[in-house]
């Protein structure tokens, strides 16, 4: 038997019963791709995928949310530029009255949908024979293969792609892409892989030749950027709080925060006291409440939130830049997961 053959039929034996598994409609299939970039399939993930569709059940509902209420939706399921390619994909065709497009080609022309999506979608959904290679995949075939080169590189997976373009199965190719993605996931896993229980460790490279915990080769190039976040939580008179909507193309683009003083070091709370004085134009006498640290892929944050009381709230600035909710309006708003975790702590939600 085969190497596809072999795959195959493990997987229909042991495939994970996955809820966007129950269907091959183009919109479920492409929800579930978004949210599982750069995010691996959890509970979690389940959980958004089951929360979206219900709010979003088809393209056109999609089409017709308001931007802020799809973010709302994927609040803290992290990587926001997903749902706005996602939502702006759906605008897009019902806009222009275009049908869901079947074919590899045409997908990848759409913001947000790269070779990996756009080969899952068209593959599972449309049949295509295209090969969908993500981090799993690259894992198993550097492993089956004894293929020492650098899987992060854009060469390697142009590689990978002509490989497995030769060897798999053109009447099931949405199977069979899922296949690979599954025994990743469940035997050849980075850690501790179950090798033994491999369908196709016979003729594994790695397993005959003792390379299994060699490979993948992944070159680390990851520059970590340190940033100095200090919030400042206002409230007015009435408990009102002052936010902003994030709009510079930065981290959480589209969501909401409050009024920020960024740095690139630690800041003492003079300095602080002085930037604040700076960009603003008020005087403050700032209370640190809560203090966070928060990991991105390249970036760590570390944040402080301070209680800030002004006088003259009513001419100055803020008003200008910033608006102001109520608690209970707190729910109709996108925050990153920093800003949710102090409103927990302050008991606010
Ligand atoms: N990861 C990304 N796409 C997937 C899919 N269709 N099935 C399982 N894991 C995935």
């Amino acid at each position: 038997m085969d190497f596809s053959k072999k795959i195959i039929n493990w997987y229909k034996k042991n495939y994970r019963k996955l809820p966007w598994r129950k269907t091959k409609d183009p919109y479920y299939i492409l929800v579930s791709e978004f949210m599982l970039q750069q995010t691996r399939v959890s509970q979690k993930t389940i959980r958004y995928y089951l929360d979206f569709i219900k709010e979003f059940p088809n393209l056109e509902k999609l089409s017709q949310a308001k931007e802020k209420n799809v973010l709302k939706k994927w609040e803290g399921l992290g990587y926001y530029f997903r749902a706005k390619y996602l939502h702006s994909f759906a605008k897009k065709l019902q806009n222009n009255k275009i049908s869901f497009p079947n074919k590899y080609k045409e997908l990848i022309k759409y913001k947000g949908i790269g070779p990996y999506t756009g080969a899952a979608i068209a593959s599972i959904c449309f049949h295509e024979v295209i090969p969908a290679i993500d981090g799993n995949v690259c894992r198993v075939l550097s492993r089956y293969f004894g293929i020492h080169e650098d899987i992060t590189s854009i060469n390697t997976k142009n590689m990978f792609r002509v490989v497995v373009s030769k060897i798999m199965d053109f009447e099931h190719p949405g199977i069979f892409n899922q296949a690979i993605m599954d025994l990743g996931s469940i035997l050849c896993t980075p850690k501790n892989p179950k090798c033994l229980l491999c369908p196709i460790q016979d003729s594994c490279f790695s397993i005959q030749n003792g390379t299994v915990h060699q490979l993948p080769v992944k070159k680390i190039k990851k520059f970590i950027k340190h940033r100095f976040f200090y919030y400042l939580f206002i409230c007015d008179r009435n408990n009102n709080i002052c936010i902003n909507k994030r709009s510079t193309k930065d981290i959480w683009e589209g969501l909401y925060d409050f009024p920020l003083i960024e740095s690139k070091i630690n800041l003492s709370i003079h300095e602080i006291v002085d930037k604040i004085w700076k960009k603003f134009r008020v005087i403050v006498s700032p209370n640190l409440v809560y203090k966070l640290e928060h990991k991105l892929t390249h970036q760590i944050l570390s944040i402080q939130f301070l209680s800030c009381q002004i006088k003259n709230l009513d001419r100055n600035i803020f008003l200008d830049r910033f608006f102001f909710i109520s608690y209970n309006q707190i729910g109709e708003y996108p925050f990153p997961r920093p800003i949710i975790l102090f409103f927990k702590h302050k008991k606010m939600i």
